[in-house]
Protein backbone atom coordinates (compact mmCIF):
# COMPACT_ATOMS: atom_id res chain seq x y z
CA UNK A 1 0.00 0.00 0.00
CA UNK A 2 1.19 3.15 -0.71
CA UNK A 3 2.07 5.41 1.93
CA UNK A 4 -0.37 8.74 1.45
CA UNK A 5 -3.54 6.26 1.38
CA UNK A 6 -1.65 4.15 4.80
CA UNK A 7 -1.62 7.85 6.23
CA UNK A 8 -5.58 8.64 4.75
CA UNK A 9 -7.02 5.29 6.20
CA UNK A 10 -4.96 6.41 9.34
CA UNK A 11 -6.68 9.81 9.50
CA UNK A 12 -9.82 8.98 8.89
CA UNK A 13 -9.43 5.96 11.50
CA UNK A 14 -8.46 8.70 14.15
CA UNK A 15 -11.10 11.23 12.80
CA UNK A 16 -13.96 8.60 13.42
CA UNK A 17 -12.65 7.46 16.83
CA UNK A 18 -12.99 11.32 17.54
CA UNK A 19 -15.87 11.62 16.01
CA UNK A 20 -17.92 8.57 17.84
CA UNK A 21 -16.03 10.13 21.62
CA UNK A 22 -17.43 13.63 20.49
CA UNK A 23 -20.75 12.42 20.54
CA UNK A 24 -20.86 11.00 24.25
CA UNK A 25 -18.78 14.31 25.63
CA UNK A 26 -21.81 15.97 28.47
CA UNK A 27 -20.92 19.56 27.00
CA UNK A 28 -21.35 19.26 23.79
CA UNK A 29 -24.19 19.74 21.06
CA UNK A 30 -24.03 18.86 17.36
CA UNK A 31 -26.35 20.26 14.62
CA UNK A 32 -25.50 17.20 12.10
CA UNK A 33 -27.78 18.58 9.17
CA UNK A 34 -27.88 21.86 8.32
CA UNK A 35 -31.76 21.83 7.58
CA UNK A 36 -32.63 20.93 11.49
CA UNK A 37 -33.11 23.33 13.90
CA UNK A 38 -31.99 21.25 17.04
CA UNK A 39 -28.65 19.95 18.01
CA UNK A 40 -28.26 16.50 19.45
CA UNK A 41 -26.60 15.95 23.08
CA UNK A 42 -24.26 13.28 24.56
CA UNK A 43 -27.55 10.97 24.86
CA UNK A 44 -28.67 11.36 21.20
CA UNK A 45 -31.55 13.67 21.86
CA UNK A 46 -32.22 16.48 20.10
CA UNK A 47 -32.71 19.65 22.05
CA UNK A 48 -34.53 23.11 20.69
CA UNK A 49 -31.66 24.56 22.29
CA UNK A 50 -32.50 27.98 21.26
CA UNK A 51 -33.08 30.38 23.99
CA UNK A 52 -32.06 27.63 26.63
CA UNK A 53 -28.55 27.39 26.96
CA UNK A 54 -29.32 28.58 30.67
CA UNK A 55 -32.15 26.41 31.52
CA UNK A 56 -30.48 23.05 29.89
CA UNK A 57 -27.12 23.46 30.20
CA UNK A 58 -25.35 25.71 32.55
CA UNK A 59 -28.21 26.52 34.73
CA UNK A 60 -26.28 29.35 36.79
CA UNK A 61 -27.91 32.66 34.89
CA UNK A 62 -24.26 33.55 33.63
CA UNK A 63 -23.64 35.24 30.79
CA UNK A 64 -22.94 33.55 27.48
CA UNK A 65 -19.82 34.15 25.46
CA UNK A 66 -19.52 32.35 22.50
CA UNK A 67 -15.97 31.88 20.59
CA UNK A 68 -16.99 31.36 16.83
CA UNK A 69 -14.35 29.60 14.67
CA UNK A 70 -13.06 27.76 17.76
CA UNK A 71 -10.98 25.28 16.28
CA UNK A 72 -9.53 23.20 19.40
CA UNK A 73 -11.45 25.65 21.18
CA UNK A 74 -8.47 27.40 23.35
CA UNK A 75 -9.83 30.54 23.48
CA UNK A 76 -13.06 29.06 25.23
CA UNK A 77 -11.03 27.33 27.38
CA UNK A 78 -8.54 29.66 28.20
CA UNK A 79 -11.61 32.59 29.11
CA UNK A 80 -13.64 29.65 30.73
CA UNK A 81 -10.52 29.34 33.17
CA UNK A 82 -10.24 33.31 33.78
CA UNK A 83 -13.69 34.11 34.59
CA UNK A 84 -15.46 31.58 36.35
CA UNK A 85 -18.09 33.01 36.08
CA UNK A 86 -18.92 33.79 33.11
CA UNK A 87 -20.16 30.86 30.80
CA UNK A 88 -18.65 29.95 27.30
CA UNK A 89 -19.66 28.09 23.90
CA UNK A 90 -17.43 27.32 21.53
CA UNK A 91 -18.75 27.01 17.64
CA UNK A 92 -17.37 25.13 14.77
CA UNK A 93 -17.80 23.07 12.04
CA UNK A 94 -15.28 20.55 12.34
CA UNK A 95 -15.55 17.92 14.72
CA UNK A 96 -12.45 16.60 14.92
CA UNK A 97 -11.26 19.86 16.31
CA UNK A 98 -14.03 20.50 18.39
CA UNK A 99 -12.96 16.80 20.52
CA UNK A 100 -10.06 18.40 21.58
CA UNK A 101 -11.47 21.55 23.23
CA UNK A 102 -14.50 19.34 24.97
CA UNK A 103 -11.30 16.78 25.83
CA UNK A 104 -9.76 19.04 28.11
CA UNK A 105 -12.91 21.09 29.54
CA UNK A 106 -14.22 17.50 30.60
CA UNK A 107 -11.00 16.47 32.21
CA UNK A 108 -10.18 20.28 34.29
CA UNK A 109 -14.40 19.88 34.90
CA UNK A 110 -14.97 23.55 33.49
CA UNK A 111 -18.72 23.24 34.19
CA UNK A 112 -18.83 26.71 32.10
CA UNK A 113 -17.55 25.89 29.02
CA UNK A 114 -19.89 24.03 25.99
CA UNK A 115 -19.37 23.35 22.49
CA UNK A 116 -21.72 23.64 19.40
CA UNK A 117 -20.76 22.23 16.58
CA UNK A 118 -22.67 24.33 13.67
CA UNK A 119 -22.24 26.89 10.83
CA UNK A 120 -22.17 30.18 12.11
CA UNK A 121 -24.24 31.03 9.35
CA UNK A 122 -26.86 29.45 11.34
CA UNK A 123 -26.46 31.20 14.97
CA UNK A 124 -29.55 32.72 14.95
CA UNK A 125 -31.14 29.06 14.80
CA UNK A 126 -29.52 28.53 17.79
CA UNK A 127 -29.21 31.46 20.02
CA UNK A 128 -31.99 33.75 21.09
CA UNK A 129 -31.87 37.48 21.16
CA UNK A 130 -30.15 38.58 23.63
CA UNK A 131 -29.00 35.27 24.79
CA UNK A 132 -25.42 36.05 24.07
CA UNK A 133 -22.98 38.84 26.23
CA UNK A 134 -20.03 38.74 23.81
CA UNK A 135 -18.76 37.27 20.55
CA UNK A 136 -14.59 36.29 20.23
CA UNK A 137 -14.05 35.56 16.74
CA UNK A 138 -10.43 33.98 16.37
CA UNK A 139 -8.45 33.75 13.57
CA UNK A 140 -10.77 32.58 10.97
CA UNK A 141 -9.79 31.89 7.70
CA UNK A 142 -9.54 35.21 5.91
CA UNK A 143 -11.33 33.92 2.35
CA UNK A 144 -9.16 36.47 0.60
CA UNK A 145 -11.02 36.28 -2.45
CA UNK A 146 -14.52 35.50 -1.19
CA UNK A 147 -15.50 38.56 0.64
CA UNK A 148 -19.22 37.32 1.51
CA UNK A 149 -17.92 34.57 3.49
CA UNK A 150 -15.58 36.97 5.84
CA UNK A 151 -16.85 36.27 9.72
CA UNK A 152 -16.86 40.21 9.63
CA UNK A 153 -18.99 40.59 6.78
CA UNK A 154 -22.04 42.14 6.26
CA UNK A 155 -23.82 38.71 5.42
CA UNK A 156 -22.90 38.04 9.30
CA UNK A 157 -23.23 41.05 11.77
CA UNK A 158 -27.18 41.12 11.05
CA UNK A 159 -26.89 38.20 12.54
CA UNK A 160 -24.48 38.83 15.66
CA UNK A 161 -27.03 41.96 15.92
CA UNK A 162 -30.17 39.40 16.28
CA UNK A 163 -28.41 37.43 19.23
CA UNK A 164 -26.53 39.57 21.25
CA UNK A 165 -27.32 42.04 24.06
CA UNK A 166 -27.17 45.89 23.36
CA UNK A 167 -24.28 47.21 23.64
CA UNK A 168 -22.20 43.60 23.24
CA UNK A 169 -18.53 43.50 22.56
CA UNK A 170 -16.94 41.57 19.33
CA UNK A 171 -13.49 41.11 19.61
CA UNK A 172 -11.44 39.88 16.70
CA UNK A 173 -8.17 38.34 16.90
CA UNK A 174 -6.14 37.32 13.21
CA UNK A 175 -2.62 37.52 11.73
CA UNK A 176 -4.49 38.35 8.24
CA UNK A 177 -3.41 41.98 7.56
CA UNK A 178 -6.55 41.90 4.77
CA UNK A 179 -9.10 40.71 6.98
CA UNK A 180 -8.49 43.62 9.68
CA UNK A 181 -8.22 46.21 7.62
CA UNK A 182 -11.74 44.99 5.88
CA UNK A 183 -13.04 44.85 9.44
CA UNK A 184 -12.27 48.36 10.14
CA UNK A 185 -13.56 48.99 6.46
CA UNK A 186 -16.65 47.37 7.49
CA UNK A 187 -16.86 49.01 11.44
CA UNK A 188 -16.87 52.27 8.89
CA UNK A 189 -18.96 51.61 6.24
CA UNK A 190 -22.09 50.07 9.18
CA UNK A 191 -21.55 53.15 11.33
CA UNK A 192 -20.12 50.47 13.77
CA UNK A 193 -18.57 51.69 17.16
CA UNK A 194 -14.89 50.76 17.47
CA UNK A 195 -13.46 50.75 20.76
CA UNK A 196 -10.06 49.60 20.12
CA UNK A 197 -7.38 48.20 17.57
CA UNK A 198 -3.78 47.06 17.64
CA UNK A 199 -1.83 46.18 14.48
CA UNK A 200 0.92 44.31 16.98
CA UNK A 201 -0.67 43.24 20.17
CA UNK A 202 2.11 41.84 21.58
CA UNK A 203 5.04 45.27 20.43
CA UNK A 204 3.98 46.44 23.70
CA UNK A 205 2.45 44.89 27.14
CA UNK A 206 -0.76 43.98 26.05
CA UNK A 207 -4.03 45.95 26.83
CA UNK A 208 -6.02 43.59 28.56
CA UNK A 209 -4.96 40.04 30.02
CA UNK A 210 -7.13 37.44 27.56
CA UNK A 211 -5.16 39.05 24.87
CA UNK A 212 -2.16 36.87 25.74
CA UNK A 213 -4.16 33.18 25.20
CA UNK A 214 -3.12 31.74 22.20
CA UNK A 215 -4.74 29.33 20.18
CA UNK A 216 -3.20 26.02 17.93
CA UNK A 217 -3.30 29.00 14.33
CA UNK A 218 -1.60 31.74 16.62
CA UNK A 219 1.18 29.67 17.45
CA UNK A 220 1.67 28.47 14.21
CA UNK A 221 1.63 32.31 13.15
CA UNK A 222 3.76 33.64 15.59
CA UNK A 223 6.35 30.69 14.25
CA UNK A 224 6.55 32.06 11.00
CA UNK A 225 7.22 35.44 12.65
CA UNK A 226 3.42 37.11 11.38
CA UNK A 227 2.36 39.88 13.78
CA UNK A 228 -0.89 39.50 15.97
CA UNK A 229 -3.59 41.79 15.11
CA UNK A 230 -6.53 42.71 17.62
CA UNK A 231 -9.97 44.76 17.07
CA UNK A 232 -13.04 45.76 19.58
CA UNK A 233 -16.28 46.61 18.28
CA UNK A 234 -19.82 47.23 19.15
CA UNK A 235 -23.06 46.92 16.98
CA UNK A 236 -24.68 49.92 18.55
C1 LIG B 1 -8.06 28.91 10.85
S1 LIG B 1 -9.10 27.98 11.88
C2 LIG B 1 -8.89 28.76 13.46
C3 LIG B 1 -9.20 27.82 14.60
C4 LIG B 1 -8.87 28.37 16.00
N1 LIG B 1 -9.67 29.53 16.34
C5 LIG B 1 -7.41 28.69 16.14
O1 LIG B 1 -7.06 29.88 16.15
O2 LIG B 1 -6.59 27.76 16.24
C6 LIG B 1 -10.70 28.51 11.38
C7 LIG B 1 -11.84 27.64 11.85
O3 LIG B 1 -13.07 28.22 11.43
C8 LIG B 1 -13.99 27.19 11.16
N2 LIG B 1 -15.04 27.78 10.30
C9 LIG B 1 -14.85 28.56 9.20
N3 LIG B 1 -16.03 28.96 8.69
C10 LIG B 1 -16.99 28.43 9.51
C11 LIG B 1 -18.42 28.51 9.53
N4 LIG B 1 -19.09 29.20 8.61
N5 LIG B 1 -19.08 27.85 10.51
C12 LIG B 1 -18.40 27.13 11.45
N6 LIG B 1 -17.05 27.03 11.48
C13 LIG B 1 -16.36 27.68 10.53
C14 LIG B 1 -13.15 26.10 10.52
O4 LIG B 1 -13.76 24.84 10.66
C15 LIG B 1 -11.84 26.23 11.31
O5 LIG B 1 -11.78 25.32 12.39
Amino acid sequence: MHHYRIVALLMSKNKLYKFGQLATFPNVYQNHRMDDDFVTDYRGEAIDIKGKWDEHHFQNGNPITLELACGGGEYTLGLARMYPNRNFVGIDIKGARIWKGARVAVAESLDNVAFCRMRIDHITKFFTPGEVAEIWITFPDPFLKKERRRLTSPMFIPRYREVLQPGAKINLKTDDPTLYEYTLEIIESENLILEYHNDDIYANELPLPELGIQTFYEAMHLENKKTIKYVRFRLD
